[in-house]
Protein backbone atom coordinates (compact mmCIF):
# COMPACT_ATOMS: atom_id res chain seq x y z
CA UNK A 1 0.00 0.00 0.00
CA UNK A 2 1.21 3.38 -0.90
CA UNK A 3 0.76 6.60 1.34
CA UNK A 4 1.65 9.87 1.67
CA UNK A 5 3.48 11.58 4.10
CA UNK A 6 4.85 14.81 5.34
CA UNK A 7 8.98 14.85 5.69
CA UNK A 8 9.52 18.77 6.04
CA UNK A 9 7.80 22.00 6.26
CA UNK A 10 9.10 25.13 5.72
CA UNK A 11 7.74 29.11 6.42
CA UNK A 12 8.85 32.64 5.06
CA UNK A 13 7.18 35.77 6.66
CA UNK A 14 8.13 39.44 5.47
CA UNK A 15 10.26 41.25 7.99
CA UNK A 16 7.66 44.63 8.83
CA UNK A 17 5.35 44.19 11.41
CA UNK A 18 2.29 46.33 11.77
CA UNK A 19 1.17 46.44 15.23
CA UNK A 20 -2.92 47.39 16.07
CA UNK A 21 -2.25 50.34 17.24
CA UNK A 22 -0.48 51.34 13.84
CA UNK A 23 -3.71 50.75 12.06
CA UNK A 24 -5.71 52.87 14.94
CA UNK A 25 -4.00 56.00 13.19
CA UNK A 26 -5.58 54.97 9.90
CA UNK A 27 -9.22 53.11 10.87
CA UNK A 28 -11.08 54.32 13.68
CA UNK A 29 -10.38 51.23 15.22
CA UNK A 30 -7.83 50.35 18.98
CA UNK A 31 -5.93 47.45 20.16
CA UNK A 32 -7.98 47.01 22.79
CA UNK A 33 -10.93 46.13 20.12
CA UNK A 34 -9.27 44.01 17.85
CA UNK A 35 -7.88 41.95 20.28
CA UNK A 36 -10.73 41.38 21.97
CA UNK A 37 -12.66 40.35 18.95
CA UNK A 38 -10.17 38.86 17.15
CA UNK A 39 -6.75 37.60 19.16
CA UNK A 40 -5.01 39.37 16.59
CA UNK A 41 -1.66 41.79 17.88
CA UNK A 42 -0.07 42.60 14.63
CA UNK A 43 0.42 40.67 11.30
CA UNK A 44 3.14 40.76 8.87
CA UNK A 45 3.29 43.05 5.66
CA UNK A 46 5.17 42.70 2.04
CA UNK A 47 7.14 45.77 1.58
CA UNK A 48 7.47 44.57 -1.72
CA UNK A 49 7.61 41.14 -2.38
CA UNK A 50 5.79 39.73 -4.38
CA UNK A 51 3.71 36.65 -3.47
CA UNK A 52 5.82 33.88 -5.48
CA UNK A 53 9.07 34.90 -4.19
CA UNK A 54 7.39 34.74 -0.60
CA UNK A 55 6.50 31.18 -2.02
CA UNK A 56 9.35 30.73 -3.30
CA UNK A 57 11.59 31.34 0.04
CA UNK A 58 8.75 28.68 2.15
CA UNK A 59 9.24 26.37 -0.17
CA UNK A 60 13.16 26.51 -0.73
CA UNK A 61 13.04 25.74 3.13
CA UNK A 62 11.09 23.16 3.20
CA UNK A 63 13.68 21.40 0.62
CA UNK A 64 16.18 22.03 2.60
CA UNK A 65 14.37 20.50 5.69
CA UNK A 66 13.77 17.33 3.71
CA UNK A 67 17.06 16.86 3.03
CA UNK A 68 16.09 16.10 -0.76
CA UNK A 69 17.56 17.28 -4.04
CA UNK A 70 15.31 19.71 -5.16
CA UNK A 71 15.11 17.67 -9.04
CA UNK A 72 13.24 14.92 -6.85
CA UNK A 73 10.34 16.95 -6.78
CA UNK A 74 8.02 16.08 -9.42
CA UNK A 75 4.94 18.43 -8.85
CA UNK A 76 4.54 21.87 -7.39
CA UNK A 77 0.54 22.36 -6.14
CA UNK A 78 0.57 26.11 -4.87
CA UNK A 79 -2.55 27.52 -2.80
CA UNK A 80 -3.46 31.16 -3.10
CA UNK A 81 -6.32 33.80 -3.69
CA UNK A 82 -3.50 36.57 -4.26
CA UNK A 83 -1.46 35.48 -7.25
CA UNK A 84 0.82 37.58 -9.17
CA UNK A 85 -0.90 37.21 -12.84
CA UNK A 86 -4.24 35.17 -13.87
CA UNK A 87 -1.34 33.43 -16.17
CA UNK A 88 1.57 32.49 -15.52
CA UNK A 89 0.45 30.79 -12.21
CA UNK A 90 2.14 31.20 -9.23
CA UNK A 91 2.89 27.66 -9.21
CA UNK A 92 4.78 27.98 -12.58
CA UNK A 93 6.66 31.19 -10.68
CA UNK A 94 7.90 29.25 -8.20
CA UNK A 95 9.06 26.50 -10.42
CA UNK A 96 11.46 28.79 -12.17
CA UNK A 97 12.28 30.54 -9.00
CA UNK A 98 13.51 26.97 -7.76
CA UNK A 99 15.14 25.93 -11.10
CA UNK A 100 13.04 23.63 -11.55
CA UNK A 101 11.91 21.70 -14.99
CA UNK A 102 9.20 20.10 -16.91
CA UNK A 103 7.33 19.15 -13.80
CA UNK A 104 3.44 19.95 -13.70
CA UNK A 105 3.09 23.10 -11.37
CA UNK A 106 -0.33 24.80 -10.66
CA UNK A 107 -2.76 27.02 -8.34
CA UNK A 108 -5.35 26.29 -6.72
CA UNK A 109 -8.31 28.46 -5.77
CA UNK A 110 -10.40 27.95 -2.59
CA UNK A 111 -10.31 31.34 -0.31
CA UNK A 112 -8.52 30.03 3.61
CA UNK A 113 -8.89 26.00 2.70
CA UNK A 114 -6.54 26.58 -0.63
CA UNK A 115 -3.98 24.74 1.27
CA UNK A 116 -5.90 21.69 2.19
CA UNK A 117 -7.24 21.37 -0.86
CA UNK A 118 -3.55 21.65 -2.21
CA UNK A 119 -2.70 18.66 0.16
CA UNK A 120 -5.92 16.16 -0.81
CA UNK A 121 -4.93 16.93 -4.34
CA UNK A 122 -1.39 15.98 -3.61
CA UNK A 123 -2.42 12.98 -1.78
CA UNK A 124 -4.34 11.88 -4.45
CA UNK A 125 -1.46 11.74 -7.01
CA UNK A 126 0.78 10.14 -4.60
CA UNK A 127 -1.92 7.57 -3.52
CA UNK A 128 -2.73 7.12 -7.52
CA UNK A 129 1.85 6.56 -7.67
CA UNK A 130 1.67 9.21 -10.44
CA UNK A 131 3.64 11.43 -8.23
CA UNK A 132 6.09 10.12 -5.83
CA UNK A 133 6.91 13.95 -3.97
CA UNK A 134 4.94 17.18 -3.90
CA UNK A 135 5.37 20.11 -3.04
CA UNK A 136 2.84 21.94 -1.60
CA UNK A 137 2.46 25.50 -1.11
CA UNK A 138 0.08 28.28 0.63
CA UNK A 139 0.53 31.74 0.14
CA UNK A 140 -0.54 35.85 0.48
CA UNK A 141 0.32 38.75 -0.05
CA UNK A 142 -2.97 39.78 1.16
CA UNK A 143 -2.46 43.43 1.93
CA UNK A 144 -2.25 44.51 -1.69
CA UNK A 145 -6.34 43.36 -2.22
CA UNK A 146 -7.02 44.87 1.63
CA UNK A 147 -9.01 47.87 1.67
CA UNK A 148 -6.85 49.78 3.92
CA UNK A 149 -10.09 52.16 4.37
CA UNK A 150 -12.63 49.02 5.47
CA UNK A 151 -11.73 48.49 9.80
CA UNK A 152 -14.43 45.66 9.29
CA UNK A 153 -11.73 43.57 7.33
CA UNK A 154 -8.09 45.75 7.04
CA UNK A 155 -7.27 44.49 10.89
CA UNK A 156 -7.91 41.04 10.04
CA UNK A 157 -5.33 39.82 7.14
CA UNK A 158 -1.73 39.30 6.96
CA UNK A 159 1.47 38.36 4.36
CA UNK A 160 3.24 35.17 4.34
CA UNK A 161 3.77 31.57 3.08
CA UNK A 162 4.13 27.96 4.37
CA UNK A 163 5.00 24.58 2.58
CA UNK A 164 4.84 21.22 2.77
CA UNK A 165 7.12 18.55 1.07
CA UNK A 166 4.76 15.11 0.52
CA UNK A 167 6.31 12.26 0.06
CA UNK A 168 5.27 8.22 -0.84
CA UNK A 169 6.16 6.33 1.50
CA UNK A 170 4.73 3.02 3.00
CA UNK A 171 4.06 4.50 6.50
CA UNK A 172 1.09 5.19 6.56
CA UNK A 173 0.96 9.85 7.07
CA UNK A 174 -1.78 11.09 5.47
CA UNK A 175 -5.04 9.11 6.86
CA UNK A 176 -7.96 11.21 4.99
CA UNK A 177 -8.85 14.21 3.76
CA UNK A 178 -11.88 15.80 3.66
CA UNK A 179 -13.61 19.12 1.36
CA UNK A 180 -16.70 20.93 0.25
CA UNK A 181 -17.68 24.13 -0.99
CA UNK A 182 -21.19 26.34 -1.02
CA UNK A 183 -21.26 28.50 -3.65
CA UNK A 184 -24.51 29.74 -3.43
CA UNK A 185 -23.21 31.58 0.04
CA UNK A 186 -20.44 33.35 -2.10
CA UNK A 187 -21.38 36.66 -1.15
CA UNK A 188 -20.28 36.44 2.40
CA UNK A 189 -16.39 36.61 1.38
CA UNK A 190 -15.37 38.21 -2.57
CA UNK A 191 -12.66 39.00 -4.31
CA UNK A 192 -13.38 40.36 -7.76
CA UNK A 193 -11.21 39.76 -10.51
CA UNK A 194 -11.47 42.46 -13.53
CA UNK A 195 -14.55 43.45 -14.30
CA UNK A 196 -16.19 42.65 -17.86
CA UNK A 197 -15.14 45.27 -20.25
CA UNK A 198 -14.86 45.27 -24.10
CA UNK A 199 -15.74 47.13 -26.87
CA UNK A 200 -18.86 44.96 -28.08
CA UNK A 201 -20.98 45.84 -24.74
CA UNK A 202 -24.56 47.47 -25.27
CA UNK A 203 -23.64 49.75 -22.36
CA UNK A 204 -20.31 50.96 -22.06
CA UNK A 205 -18.74 49.41 -18.64
CA UNK A 206 -16.54 52.20 -16.45
CA UNK A 207 -16.71 51.43 -13.13
CA UNK A 208 -15.97 48.03 -12.54
CA UNK A 209 -15.97 47.09 -9.04
CA UNK A 210 -12.65 47.42 -7.27
CA UNK A 211 -10.09 44.69 -6.75
CA UNK A 212 -10.64 44.52 -2.72
CA UNK A 213 -11.69 41.94 -0.19
CA UNK A 214 -15.12 42.01 1.33
CA UNK A 215 -16.66 40.37 4.15
CA UNK A 216 -20.09 40.05 5.93
CA UNK A 217 -17.98 39.04 9.63
CA UNK A 218 -21.09 38.18 11.39
CA UNK A 219 -22.59 35.33 8.55
CA UNK A 220 -18.62 33.95 7.75
CA UNK A 221 -18.29 33.84 11.97
CA UNK A 222 -21.59 32.00 12.15
CA UNK A 223 -20.32 29.35 9.07
CA UNK A 224 -16.48 29.08 10.89
CA UNK A 225 -18.09 27.91 13.89
CA UNK A 226 -20.16 25.49 12.38
CA UNK A 227 -18.14 23.75 9.42
CA UNK A 228 -15.16 23.66 11.73
CA UNK A 229 -16.91 21.04 13.92
CA UNK A 230 -17.99 19.36 10.44
CA UNK A 231 -14.81 19.02 9.09
CA UNK A 232 -13.11 18.07 12.06
CA UNK A 233 -15.84 15.31 12.68
CA UNK A 234 -15.76 14.36 9.47
CA UNK A 235 -12.33 13.13 9.34
CA UNK A 236 -12.56 11.23 12.36
CA UNK A 237 -15.49 9.23 11.20
CA UNK A 238 -13.75 8.96 8.07
CA UNK A 239 -10.74 7.06 9.60
CA UNK A 240 -12.71 5.10 12.74
CA UNK A 241 -11.02 7.75 15.10
CA UNK A 242 -12.29 9.56 18.03
CA UNK A 243 -11.66 13.43 18.99
CA UNK A 244 -9.26 11.65 22.14
CA UNK A 245 -7.23 10.12 19.60
CA UNK A 246 -5.85 13.21 18.57
CA UNK A 247 -3.03 14.91 20.10
CA UNK A 248 -2.60 18.60 18.31
CA UNK A 249 -5.48 20.22 16.14
CA UNK A 250 -4.00 23.12 13.51
CA UNK A 251 -6.98 25.44 12.51
CA UNK A 252 -7.05 28.24 10.13
CA UNK A 253 -5.84 31.08 11.91
CA UNK A 254 -8.74 34.03 11.11
CA UNK A 255 -10.56 34.71 15.29
CA UNK A 256 -9.52 33.45 18.49
CA UNK A 257 -12.90 32.86 19.03
CA UNK A 258 -14.16 30.73 16.23
CA UNK A 259 -10.69 28.68 18.11
CA UNK A 260 -11.97 28.80 21.41
CA UNK A 261 -16.00 27.62 20.21
CA UNK A 262 -14.70 24.68 18.48
CA UNK A 263 -12.28 23.60 21.81
CA UNK A 264 -15.59 24.20 23.60
CA UNK A 265 -17.77 22.40 21.18
CA UNK A 266 -15.44 19.38 21.19
CA UNK A 267 -14.41 19.36 24.62
CA UNK A 268 -10.82 19.26 23.31
CA UNK A 269 -8.45 21.00 25.59
CA UNK A 270 -7.57 24.75 24.33
CA UNK A 271 -3.43 24.12 24.08
CA UNK A 272 -4.47 21.37 21.44
CA UNK A 273 -5.46 23.50 19.08
CA UNK A 274 -2.21 25.50 17.70
CA UNK A 275 -2.93 29.06 17.20
CA UNK A 276 -0.26 32.31 15.97
CA UNK A 277 -2.86 34.46 14.92
CA UNK A 278 -1.97 37.21 17.43
CA UNK A 279 1.46 37.51 15.97
CA UNK A 280 0.45 37.13 11.72
CA UNK A 281 -3.27 37.85 11.36
CA UNK A 282 -5.49 35.76 9.09
CA UNK A 283 -3.15 34.87 6.22
CA UNK A 284 -6.28 32.61 3.88
CA UNK A 285 -3.75 30.01 2.40
CA UNK A 286 -0.83 30.39 4.55
CA UNK A 287 -2.63 30.03 7.57
CA UNK A 288 -2.24 26.39 8.07
CA UNK A 289 1.17 25.57 6.62
CA UNK A 290 2.51 28.59 8.75
CA UNK A 291 1.47 27.24 12.18
CA UNK A 292 2.00 24.09 10.50
CA UNK A 293 5.76 25.00 10.22
CA UNK A 294 6.04 27.41 13.54
CA UNK A 295 4.88 24.16 16.27
CA UNK A 296 6.96 21.77 14.28
CA UNK A 297 9.53 24.24 14.30
CA UNK A 298 9.12 23.97 18.16
CA UNK A 299 9.36 20.75 18.38
CA UNK A 300 5.75 19.83 19.92
CA UNK A 301 4.83 17.27 17.66
CA UNK A 302 6.29 13.82 18.31
CA UNK A 303 6.49 10.88 15.39
CA UNK A 304 2.93 8.88 15.69
CA UNK A 305 1.56 12.29 16.92
CA UNK A 306 -2.31 12.52 15.26
CA UNK A 307 -2.92 15.23 14.21
CA UNK A 308 -6.19 17.11 12.26
CA UNK A 309 -5.73 20.68 10.05
CA UNK A 310 -8.96 22.33 9.59
CA UNK A 311 -9.70 25.66 7.30
CA UNK A 312 -12.71 27.30 5.85
CA UNK A 313 -12.94 30.22 3.91
CA UNK A 314 -14.35 32.60 1.36
CA UNK A 315 -16.44 30.28 -1.98
CA UNK A 316 -17.54 29.18 0.64
CA UNK A 317 -15.11 25.93 0.98
CA UNK A 318 -14.00 24.21 3.85
CA UNK A 319 -11.75 21.43 4.47
CA UNK A 320 -9.72 18.61 6.70
CA UNK A 321 -7.02 16.78 6.65
CA UNK A 322 -6.30 13.81 8.99
CA UNK A 323 -2.56 12.67 9.35
CA UNK A 324 0.32 10.72 11.45
CA UNK A 325 3.18 12.58 12.02
CA UNK A 326 6.10 11.11 11.29
CA UNK A 327 9.24 13.36 11.82
O1 LIG B 1 -10.51 33.67 6.56
C1 LIG B 1 -11.76 34.18 6.23
C2 LIG B 1 -12.68 33.87 7.27
N1 LIG B 1 -13.10 35.09 7.94
C3 LIG B 1 -13.45 35.02 9.21
O2 LIG B 1 -13.33 34.01 9.85
C4 LIG B 1 -14.03 36.24 9.84
C5 LIG B 1 -15.23 35.87 10.68
N2 LIG B 1 -15.79 37.02 11.35
C6 LIG B 1 -15.15 37.65 12.38
O3 LIG B 1 -14.06 37.27 12.75
C7 LIG B 1 -15.89 38.75 13.07
O4 LIG B 1 -17.19 38.83 12.59
C8 LIG B 1 -15.21 40.13 12.93
C9 LIG B 1 -13.91 40.15 13.72
C10 LIG B 1 -14.91 40.46 11.49
C11 LIG B 1 -16.11 41.22 13.51
O5 LIG B 1 -16.42 40.92 14.86
P1 LIG B 1 -17.91 40.98 15.38
O6 LIG B 1 -17.88 40.65 16.81
O7 LIG B 1 -18.75 40.11 14.48
O8 LIG B 1 -18.24 42.50 15.21
P2 LIG B 1 -19.45 43.16 14.39
O9 LIG B 1 -19.18 43.08 12.92
O10 LIG B 1 -20.74 42.65 14.92
O11 LIG B 1 -19.31 44.64 14.84
C12 LIG B 1 -19.59 45.06 16.20
C13 LIG B 1 -19.34 46.55 16.29
C14 LIG B 1 -20.01 47.34 15.18
O12 LIG B 1 -20.39 48.57 15.70
P3 LIG B 1 -21.93 48.84 16.14
O13 LIG B 1 -22.72 48.63 14.88
O14 LIG B 1 -22.24 47.81 17.19
O15 LIG B 1 -21.91 50.23 16.62
C15 LIG B 1 -18.91 47.56 14.17
O16 LIG B 1 -19.11 48.70 13.39
O17 LIG B 1 -17.93 46.78 16.13
C16 LIG B 1 -17.73 47.72 15.07
N3 LIG B 1 -16.46 47.40 14.43
C17 LIG B 1 -15.29 47.86 14.87
N4 LIG B 1 -14.97 48.65 15.90
C18 LIG B 1 -13.67 48.91 16.10
C19 LIG B 1 -16.25 46.61 13.34
N5 LIG B 1 -14.94 46.56 13.07
C20 LIG B 1 -14.32 47.32 14.00
C21 LIG B 1 -13.00 47.66 14.25
N6 LIG B 1 -12.70 48.45 15.32
N7 LIG B 1 -11.97 47.20 13.50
Amino acid sequence: MIYSKIISTGAYVPRRIVKNDELSKMVETNDEWITSRTGIKQRRISSGEKTYQMAAKAAKKAIENAGIEKEEIDMIILATISPDFFMPSTANLVQAELGLVDIPSFDVTAGCTGFVYGLQIADQFIKSKQSKTILVIGVEVLSKVVDWSDRNTCILFGDGAGAVILKSSNQEGIICTYTGSQGDLREFLTLPAVPLKNPFLPIPNNNGRPSNISMNGKEVFQFATRIMIKSISQVLKKSNLSIDDIDYIIPHQSNIRIIDYASRKLKVERKKFITNLDRFGNTSSASVPLALDEAHKKKMFCPGNRLIMVAFGGGLTWGSALLNWTI
